[in-house]
């Protein structure tokens, strides 16, 4: 297998190690792992389940704290940096996407992509205009004032989307986007990531079980048993 191209990375870890539980319960999910990821690519992570995906996602996206280790966005390492500055970046440039889609019931679609600008103080009017900007660009133009029960599953993780790339974040990370739905639906999601990845250069890492994804990725990580192997694709088309 192939390592990833040399340029400079996005986000990296090195030496990432964690383990859960204590003393003879203790058990290890990452061992000493070497990653990189690139501007503008997406990576996807596999491996059966258990083998420690969302455990790697969390650390990476300064979520969870690791045992051992450094997890650096460009020079920074996440874990060095004072809270309130982790908090920062957290907010300004990474953003996540879930598998449930965590949207309120009660919100339209461009109230939903419009509340995370509203929350940093931006004024009604532009967020309502750049919310619906996002929601064109995921093709969801025409479904602006729909609420999630008036939804699809894949209208709804695309709302999903629109909201975590509104603030054109740097890194987006993926848990599982397309396990809730169909496999054209899924496909069609990660085709649009792909897009998204390429027109903005936001660096994607996505969890999927789902091997159909394999094509459209850049890079791809197999993680078994705590450790991880860092397979290039092709030039995904
Ligand atoms: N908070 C926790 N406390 C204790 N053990 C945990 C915790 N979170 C995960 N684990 C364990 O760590 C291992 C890796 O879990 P993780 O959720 O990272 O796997 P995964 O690859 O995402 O699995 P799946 O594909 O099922 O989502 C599993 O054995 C799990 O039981
Ligand atoms: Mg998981």
């Amino acid at each position: 297998m192939k390592a990833c191209p040399d340029v400079p990375a996005t986000l990296s870890a090195h030496g990432l190690s964690h383990a859960y539980g204590r003393g003879a319960t203790r058990a290890p999910v990452l061992r000493e792992l070497a990653l990189r990821f690139l501007p503008g690519q997406m990576t996807l992570v596999m491996g059966a389940s258990g083998s420690g995906k969302s455990t790697l996602l969390a650390a990476l996206g300064g979520l969870l704290r690791p045992d051992a280790g450094e997890v650096k966005f460009g020079a920074n390492s996440l874990w060095g940096l004072a809270p309130s500055l982790l908090e920062q970046l957290r907010k300004r440039e990474f953003a996540y996407v879930f598998q449930g889609f965590n949207l309120f019931s009660a919100l339209t679609a461009i109230e939903q992509v419009a509340l995370p600008l509203r929350l940093d103080g931006e004024v009604r009017a532009a967020a309502r205009s750049r919310a619906e900007q996002a929601l064109a660009e995921v093709g969801l133009d025409r479904h602006l004032h729909l609420r999630p029960a008036e939804l699809s599953g894949g209208e709804k993780q695309r709302v999903a989307i629109a909201r975590a790339l509104v603030k054109h974040p740097s890194v987006l990370f993926a848990d599982e986007p397309t396990s809730a739905l169909d496999s054209l639906n899924g496909e069609r999601v990660i085709r649009l990531l792909r897009e998204l990845t390429r027109r903005h250069g936001t660096t994607i890492v996505a969890v999927t079980h789902d091997p159909r994804l394999k094509p459209h990725a850049d890079c791809i990580v197999n993680l078994c048993d705590g450790v991880a192997v860092a397979e290039r694709q092709g030039a995904a088309s």
